[in-house]
């Protein structure tokens, strides 16, 4: 399985920021966003990665995250023009992912929640042909609203509806067979001079072989592309780590956790940014033992509970 980091864009909806600064570059809260997404890949047990980003911000980009060593991963990168579409990045893409299956995250998506980890792996275990991520949002008319029954067959899938038929977004999280990158090259340009995820989405519907998984109420999905919902993801991934104690999509740690990088390696990062928060937190986590501290924290760290059940 390979994945993609999609972190192109224009990030219109974030100017005055994004006037000189890629949009997921910036901060959600402690870190920049792309941790975010590249978390969740991550925790997928995804290792090649593909970063898709402009042009102009691509050296950022290499710079800050390399060829993804320190985390334990593969980075690669692809330049896109223009943001012609969401489905293009299947078409830079298409050698990067060779015969493979292929999992796509939006640059701007973030998502947490007890028990993710296990359902987005089950997902990829259980994955044919196309798999889409349902969550529940007030706000249908914005999003890609999927239909399903009560066995969850996907009915219908549309493009911000006037009048949802569900109240059901699909969330900036994809898994497709190796086809998406045929598929994408024969989609037709909408409206707003894009090609559309939804189209792509529907022709695997038309072939009865696009699967939701729904993500319940005890996770949060969000993206974080307009001032309100940045400061709002921002918030929530502050007070969230403020109560638990765990960071949310700390690279180093779940690297340290997945058996990439080694204690001494993780406690050394954490040295190199020791004056932050975020440093303390690495050097914090190398220096603890396996005791009872561990077990306890068995209980609260999806990272932890997985990997012990493999
Ligand atoms: P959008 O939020 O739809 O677009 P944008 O990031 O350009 O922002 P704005 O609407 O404010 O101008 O994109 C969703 C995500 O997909 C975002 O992370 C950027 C990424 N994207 C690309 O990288 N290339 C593209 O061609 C498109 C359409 C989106």
């Amino acid at each position: 399985m390979k994945g993609i980091v999609l972190a192109g864009g224009n990030g219109t909806r974030l100017a005055p920021s994004t006037n000189g600064v890629n949009k997921h570059l910036l901060n959600v809260y402690d870190k920049p966003m792309i941790y975010y997404p590249l978390s969740v890949l991550m925790l997928g047990g995804i290792k090649d990665i593909l970063i898709i980003s402009t042009p102009d911000d691509m050296p950022r980009f290499k710079e800050m995250l390399g060829d993804g060593s320190a985390f334990g991963i593969r980075l690669q990168y692809m330049e896109q023009v223009n943001p012609d579409g969401i489905p293009e990045a299947f078409i830079l893409a298409e050698d990067f992912i060779g015969y493979d299956d292929v999992t796509l995250i939006l640059g701007d998506n973030i998502f947490y929640g007890q028990g993710f980890t296990t359902l987005f792996r089950n997902a990829l275990k259980n994955h044919r042909n196309a798999t889409i991520f349902g969550s529940r949002v007030k706000d249908p008319e914005r999003f890609g609203v999927v239909e399903f029954d009560e066995n969850q067959k996907v009915l219908s899938l549309e493009e911000k509806p006037e009048d949802p038929k569900s109240d059901f977004a699909a969330a900036g999280l994809y898994i497709y067979d190796n086809r998406a990158t045929r598929i994408a090259k024969q989609l037709p340009y909408s409206e707003r001079g894009e090609t559309e995820i939804t189209d792509l989405n529907k022709e695997y519907l038309k072939g009865n072989q696009l699967e939701v998984q729904l993500l319940g109420r005890g996770f949060a999905w969000m993206d974080a592309g307009t001032h309100e919902s940045l400061f709002e993801a921002s918030e929530f991934v502050k007070i969230t780590q403020q109560r638990q104690g765990f960071k949310i999509a700390c690279l180093e740690e779940i690297a340290y956790y997945m058996g990439y990088i080694s204690k001494q390696e993780l406690y050394k990062k954490g040295e190199r940014m020791k004056k932050t928060d975020y440093g303390q937190y690495l050097m914090e986590i190398a220096n603890r033992k396996h005791s009872e501290q561990y077990w306890e924290m068995i209980d609260k760290n999806p990272i932890l509970e997985l990997v012990q059940n493999e």
